[in-house]
C-alpha cells in the first residue's frame, strides 16, 4: 500500500499491530512495535514485512542455548593433522592437471562467488567486490575474478555459469555495477545472481530483537552458510541441475589470487573422489589469522582461528607423532563441492549450525535514540559454509602455495598481509614470477600486472606469440 493513503490504511494499520503485538508477545518481543502508532503507513508495512521474516522460534532457541559452548581446548587436544595432498611429483601434477581439463571441457563445472560480506574492517562504503585492487589496471576485485571465469570459458570452450550470493546490503549495488560493466565479458544468462538470507541481532543481555530505525529491524547477513538455503530459494540450485553441473568451485570475493577453476586442484579432487575439497596453505605462524583444517574423530572439520588464538602455547603448537604442527593446515577458503553433496546438505532438516558472535551493533535505544555502542552489545548468528565438511563422506586438502594463491583483502591497513597495498604487492610478485617461468626478463623494480584475459594460466602465458623478451618498464598486458 502506497505512503499517504487513507482510508484503507488506519484500518490495517490498528488491525496489524493486534495481530503483531499478540504473535510478538508469545516470544517477549512486544518492544519492537512500540513505535507503531507514529509510523507512516509505508513504515509499518516495512516493520511488518521485517517481522514477519523473522523465525523469532529460532531466535529464542539460539538465545537460550547461549553463546557457543563448543569446548574448543578440548576438541584442539584431540585434533590431528588433516588427510592433504601435500608434496607432488611433476607426474602427479600433470596427472592431475590433465584430469581437471577434461573435466572442465565436459562443460561439468560451475563456479559460485560469495560477496555478501559487507568489507566493514576495510572502511569502504560499498560491496568489497568493487574494491579496485589491480596494481595497474585499477580493476575492481569482481572484474578480475569475473575474466578468470571468461579465460577459463575460453580455455575450455565451453560454458561456465557464475552463481554470485549477494546480501541485503550489497545486492543492489553489485546489480547495478555488474550490469553497467556488462558482466566483464560474460554472457548474462551465465550469470545468476541471488542473496543470502538475513539474521536480526539481539540484546546480549535480554536477547530481544534491535531496532536500527523506527521501522527498521538491526538485520545481517546470515554467513557464508547461508548458501545452501539462499541456493534453493533462488532456485539456483535448480538452475545448476538443469545445466547437469557435476561440481562447483567456490571462492569468496576479497581474494583476487583465487586460481578459479585450477585444473589441478579439480583433477586432485577428482582423482580422489572426494565430495568437498579445500585449499590449504601452510601457515606461517600457529597463530596466523586462518581456518585450522584438521581431522577430529576421523573426520576433517575447520576450528576457526578466533576459538584456537585464545588457547595456550602447548595446544596451540602441538606436533603429531611424526613431529608435523596439527595446525599447519591454513583454510583459503576456497573449495570444491560435489553437486550430489551439496544437493544432498540441503536437504538436511536442521542444516548447518549457528556461530553466536558478541558484536557491537547500533540499535534505538529506550529513548528511540540510535547509539553505535564501543563495546559488544548483540548477539549475531551466522552459519559457515566449510561447516559441511564434517558431513563429506569423503573430504580432502589440498596444499597450494600462498603467494601463488592467497592474497586476500581484509584490512585498510595495518595487517601486514591482508591491506590493499599488500594485496597489490602480492599480486605484481605473482605477475613477475609467471613472466620469468615462461622465459621473460623483469628486474623486481618493474611493475607489471596480467589481465586474466590475457592469460589462464602459465601454459597460455607461454604460448603467446605477442609476449615480450624484455619487460623494463611499468607494463599492464591485456
Ligand atoms: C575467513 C574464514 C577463515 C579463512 C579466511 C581466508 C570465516 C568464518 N572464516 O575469515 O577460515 O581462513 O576467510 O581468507 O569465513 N561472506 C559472505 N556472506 C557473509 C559473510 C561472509 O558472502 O555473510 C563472504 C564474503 O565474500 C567475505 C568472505 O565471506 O569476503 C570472508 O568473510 P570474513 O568474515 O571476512 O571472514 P574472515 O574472518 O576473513
Amino acid at each position: 500500500m502506497p505512503a499517504g493513503t487513507t482510508g484503507v490504511a488506519p484500518f490495517f494499520g490498528t488491525m496489524q499491530q493486534d495481530v503483531l503485538r499478540q504473535q510478538l508477545s508469545q516470544f517477549g518481543q512486544e518492544h519492537l512495535i512500540r513505535y507503531w502508532p507514529d509510523l507512516r503507513t509505508d513504515e509499518q508495512f516495512a516493520l511488518s514485512r521485517d517481522l514477519l521474516a523473522i523465525d523469532f522460534r529460532q531466535i529464542q532457541q539460539l538465545f537460550a542455548a547461549g553463546e557457543d559452548h563448543t569446548n574448543w581446548s578440548e576438541l584442539a587436544e584431540r585434533a590431528l593433522p588433516p588427510p592433504a595432498v601435500r608434496e607432488r611429483t611433476a607426474e602427479q601434477n600433470q596427472h592431475a592437471r590433465a584430469l581437471g581439463q577434461q573435466t572442465l571441457a565436459a562443460g561439468e563445472v560451475g563456479v559460485i562467488l560469495t560477496a555478501g560480506g559487507q568489507g566493514t574492517r576495510l572502511g569502504f562504503d560499498q560491496p568489497k567486490g568493487l574494491f579496485p585492487i589491480g596494481p595497474l589496471s585499477g580493476a575492481s576485485l569482481f572484474q578480475i575474478l569475473f575474466e578468470k571465469v571468461v579465460a577459463a570459458r575460453t580455455r575450455f570452450n565451453v560454458a561456465i555459469p557464475l552463481y554470485v550470493m549477494t546480501s541485503q546490503a550489497t545486492h543492489h549495488a553489485t546489480e547495478q555495477y555488474l550490469q553497467r560493466n556488462q558482466f566483464f565479458g560474460l554472457p548474462p544468462e551465465d550469470v545468476v545472481i541471488f542473496q543470502q538470507g538475513r539474521m536480526p541481532a539481539v540484546d546480549c543481555s535480554t536477547g530481544q530483537v534491535l531496532l536500527e530505525d523506527r521501522h527498521r529491524v538491526a538485520f545481517s547477513p546470515d554467513g557464508h552458510g547461508g548458501l545452501l538455503e539462499a541456493l534453493v530459494r533462488s532456485k539456483a540450485m535448480a538452475d545448476m541441475q538443469r545445466r547437469n553441473l557435476a561440481r562447483l568451485f567456490y571462492l569468496q570475493v576479497d581474494n583476487p589470487l583465487t586460481p578459479v577453476c585450477d585444473p589441478e586442484l579439480l583433477g586432485c579432487h577428482v582423482a580422489a573422489g572426494s565430495e568437498m575439497t579445500t585449499l590449504a596453505i601452510a601457515k606461517q605462524s600457529s597463530r596466523d589469522k586462518l581456518g585450522n583444517i584438521v581431522n577430529i574423530d576421523g573426520r576433517v572439520q575447520i576450528i576457526e582461528y578466533s576459538e584456537l588464538n585464545p588457547l595456550a602455547d602447548d595446544i596451540v603448537e602441538r606436533q603429531d607423532m611424526h613431529g608435523q604442527p596439527v595446525f599447519w593446515a591454513g583454510n583459503t577458503a576456497i573449495h570444491i563441492f560435489e553437486f550430489a553433496f551439496l544437493q544432498r546438505m540441503t536437504e538436511v532438516a536442521e542444516g548447518l549450525p549457528f556461530h553466536i558472535a558478541r558484536k557491537p551493533v547500533s540499535s534505538l535505544n529506550d529513548a528511540g535514540i540510535l547509539v553505535a555502542p564501543k563495546e559488544p552489545n548483540a548477539l549475531k548468528f551466522e552459519r559457515f559454509i566449510f561447516d559441511l565438511l564434517p558431513h563429506a563422506e569423503h573430504a580432502l586438502v589440498v596444499e597450494g602455495k600462498r603467494e601463488a594463491v592467497f592474497a586476500p583483502l581484509k584490512n585498510a591497513s595495518g595487517e601486514p598481509f591482508d591491506s590493499p597495498e599488500s594485496v597489490r604487492a602480492q599480486m605484481t610478485d605473482f605477475h613477475r614470477d609467471w613472466l620469468r617461468s615462461a622465459g621473460v626478463e623483469i628486474s623486481d623494480e618493474t611493475a607489471v600486472e596480467i589481465s586474466p584475459r590475457f592469460a589462464f594460466d602459465e601454459d597460455e602465458l607461454r604460448v603467446r606469440k605477442d609476449l615480450p623478451k624484455r619487460v623494463t618498464h611499468e607494463t599492464y598486458l591485456r
